[in-house]
């Protein structure tokens, strides 16, 4: 709800509050965030702190806001903030001074925006306030969308020229926002290739922390969901906010604690990359941030993203049905394939209760190493030569779809494509362009590129039945360069090439609506909610081992919902860390997941085929309460002797816990593990015997029991029982 009352102005969610609203000067002003306090709002909002050393606007005649300390709910750079603007312009005198002012606030329907970045869809309701620097002309539209139940506030800005200068913007962030002078920690997901997404969190103290990508993706080294936690809290119990964007190239987020202890956020596009021509009458649109606090731990911050993500972020054919159980040929046979051993595979999968082949890199052009070919969408014959269609219906006979490997955005030098066109890649002219796997990521700033890379997919996805795309990408960006843009418009690059990947999304997703897309970017590189507006499932990591996987997923369920996480059982050991892991642990580690296979099924015993029905058995009766159920992180890598995660059905009618011993469990202390999200008074059935109720294993625990070996996995699905069986209210 938002309501409005003597320029406060107050948007309530189901368990939250955000209020802002308009001082005497006319700024714009941040007054709280969190638990949900009474409509009325604020007994007492003054910011205002005495200060000797103190900047104030000359309007401001009895001191009352120190400027550089001012919460602005959006400002720009210059004006006597001690920190960075939301945004930063340079008029053409080269001032980087800008005051924004707030002129108007109002209810509307949706956001006046162009559709170019994808956004979260279905807002209760949608605020729009609009600031303006008189003296430069620049507009400054914010937009706060609602989604209640979620208790999640989505903010965005349009600034728009209105003078008649040139202005350069150098900083669009999404958010600013300010908490008061309470200690908090800065939790991330931080990693590099095949090892992303692993929980960082430290204090935070007086001056900046930042952190983002400047790859060109939203990047393997750190994700742009981060949280501020107060000290204590916990997966169960504590404050904590929870922030990201809906963004897949280049950003940044800041957390500057000032001299008073009080902290200043910021997220958006980063501004190293970023220099954008805003003549008169254009406009620039900025991503949308996404904004959620939690009273009760990690855990409920965690839900509100998963839910919202289901909800607003999902979208199209895939985002309520059961995904299809796929068997991926990447570790299963590399580059090393043809039609009848595709067919093969294809055949042996499907005895097994798997529903797709994927058919991954290799399968085009001259490509029999990542050397070549990337860029030239057209059918390797010397592997496939009855082109896809042929192997297409063939998989299909055997019973199963069939899906396949692209990498749209690349090119290999050795390539037609490149030789065609060599102005193609993003490249500083000057230098020599540095290569990353053998390849040059192509200008999407480009139409004329995207268009092109548009109808050899289409030629592509025409010619067979394909149910399914990989997309991936395998290199950052570097060398920022386009034949393409003017040279005032360069600084505009990285931005651009994300709006062309978003519109190639667009243009494949509307002209095949139940096509479903896997993101994928060298394993987890791109794994954010821009991607998600698209590709339902994003593959987790290049790496497949199911002990490093634990670490992997469990800090990638901090911001995003199991069903958008791809994860498959493959070899063992391991091909990555020549690590030996039983099946049972593999299937576990990759159960709560887009689930899937990704080895040579044809090498396995008849014991391990047996063992993989059984999985395929498992997966068929949990599959509801995993993915539309609420998930609950039971422990934390490195914290105890075991990994241990719920899930809770939707209707609260089943639980699914799994226990992963990661140490021998000998010599230990007691192997309790306390649950979540059970009703009290209910009694739930787990196997034949045991009958327990929601209050002891939420307090007392569940009793994990006998020794276990490295590696050994339990799981307990606990059903409710019906309600006589429930303990009556004394
Ligand atoms: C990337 C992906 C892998 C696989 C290879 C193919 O590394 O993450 O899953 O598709 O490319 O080259």
């Amino acid at each position: 709800m938002i309501a409005v009352k003597n320029n406060t102005f107050h948007i309530s969610t189901r368990r939250t509050s955000y209020l802002f609203g308009v001082d005497e000067q006319g700024n714009l002003l941040h007054w709280y965030y969190g638990a949900r306090i009474h409509e009325d709002g604020l007994a007492f909002r003054d910011f205002a702190r005495t200060t000797t050393w103190s900047v104030y606007a000359p309007d401001d005649e009895e001191h009352a806001a120190p400027l550089q300390c001012t919460p602005y709910e959006y400002f720009a750079s210059g004006y006597g903030t001690f920190y960075p603007g939301s945004c930063s312009i340079r008029n053409e005198a080269g001032h980087n001074t800008s005051r924004l002012l707030y002129r108007s606030a109002e209810l509307v329907k949706m956001a006046e925006v162009s559709t170019a970045l994808p956004r979260a869809l279905n807002p209760d309701e949608v605020f729009k306030v609009t600031l303006e620097d008189p003296i430069n002309g620049l507009q400054v539209v914010l937009y706060y969308e609602v989604f209640s139940e979620c208790d999640i506030i989505v903010r965005s800005a349009v600034l728009k020229n209105n003078g008649t200068q040139t202005l350069r913007l150098d900083r669009a962030m999404s958010l600013t926002l300010h908490l008061g002078e309470d200690s908090f920690d800065l939790i991330r997901l931080c990693g590099r290739w095949a090892h992303e997404r692993s929980v960082i969190r430290t204090p935070v103290g007086q001056g900046t922390l930042s952190i983002g990508s400047l790859n060109g993706e939203s990047s393997h080294e750190v994700n742009p969901f981060f949280a501020l936690a107060r000290p204590h809290t916990t997966n169960m119990l504590g404050e904590v906010y929870g922030f990201n964007l809906i963004y897949s190239g280049n950003w940044k987020a800041e957390v500057y604690c000032d001299s008073y202890g009080a902290l200043h956020i910021q997220e958006g596009i980063h501004p190293e990359s970023f220099l954008w021509t805003l003549r008169p009458g254009e406009m620039l649109e900025t991503p949308q941030a996404v904004c959620t606090y939690a009273e009760n731990g990690l855990n409920t911050m965690s839900g509100n993203f998963h839910r919202f993500i289901r909800r607003h972020i999902s979208r199209g054919y895939w985002k309520d049905r059961k995904r299809p159980l796929l068997i991926n040929s990447w570790e299963t046979t590399y580059f090393d394939f043809d039609e009848a051993s595709l067919v093969r595979l294809a055949k042996s999968a499907k005895e097994l209760g798997v529903e797709m082949l994927v058919l991954d890199d290799g399968w085009f052009s001259t490509r029999n190493s990542d050397h070549s070919g990337l860029g030239d969408w057209t059918v390797n014959t010397n592997k496939l030569p009855g082109g896809l269609g042929c192997l297409s219906e063939r998989i299909h006979q055997e019973g199963m779809q069939f899906g396949l490997w692209f990498e749209p955005e690349m090119v290999n030098p050795d390539s037609d494509l490149y030789r065609a066109h060599p102005e193609w890649i993003i490249a500083a002219q000057e230098y020599p362009a540095p290569l990353c796997r053998n390849q040059f990521v192509l200008d999407f700033s480009n139409p004329a590129v995207v268009d092109y890379i548009f109808e050899s997919m289409c030629r592509i996805l025409d010619s067979a039945r394909i149910e399914y795309v990989k997309w991936d990408m395998n290199r950052p960006l570097t060398c920022l360069g386009s034949t393409y843009l003017d040279a005032d418009r360069q600084g505009e690059l990285a931005h651009r090439y994300v709006l062309g990947v978003y519109e190639l999304l667009q243009r494949l997703t509307k002209r095949y609506p139940k096509l479903l897309i896997e993101g994928c970017s060298g394993g987890g590189g791109r794994f954010d909610l821009g991607m998600l507006c698209y590709c339902p499932q994003i593959w987790c990591s290049d790496n497949t081992d199911p002990f490093e996987r634990l670490v992997i997923q469990n800090g990638t369920s901090y911001a995003y919902p199991v069903a958008a996480m791809g994860c498959h059982v493959s070899a063992s050991p391991n091909h990555y860390t020549k690590r030996a892991s039983s099946l049972e642990m593999r299937a576990a580690v990759a159960m709560p997941g887009s689930f899937g296979y990704e080895l040579d099924l044809g090498v396995l015993s008849d014991e391990e085929k047996q063992q993989i029905r059984a999985q395929i058995g498992q997966y068929h009766k949990t599959y509801e309460c995993i993915h539309n159920g609420t998930y609950y992180r039971l422990s934390e890598p490195g914290q105890r002797d075991f990994a241990a995660w719920q899930f809770v059905a939707e209707d609260g009618c089943s639980s699914l816990i799994t226990v992963v011993f990661l140490k021998p469990r000998r010599n230990l202390p007691a192997g309790r593990l306390r649950l979540c999200g059970l009703e009290e008074q209910a009694a739930y059935r787990c196997g034949e015997e045991n009958v327990l109720y929601g209050d002891a294993l939420m307090n007392f625990g569940l009793d994990l029991g006998d020794p276990a070996q490295i590696g050994e996995v339990r799981t307990y699905y606990f059903e409710k029982q019906n309600t006589n069986k429930n303990r009556k209210e004394d």
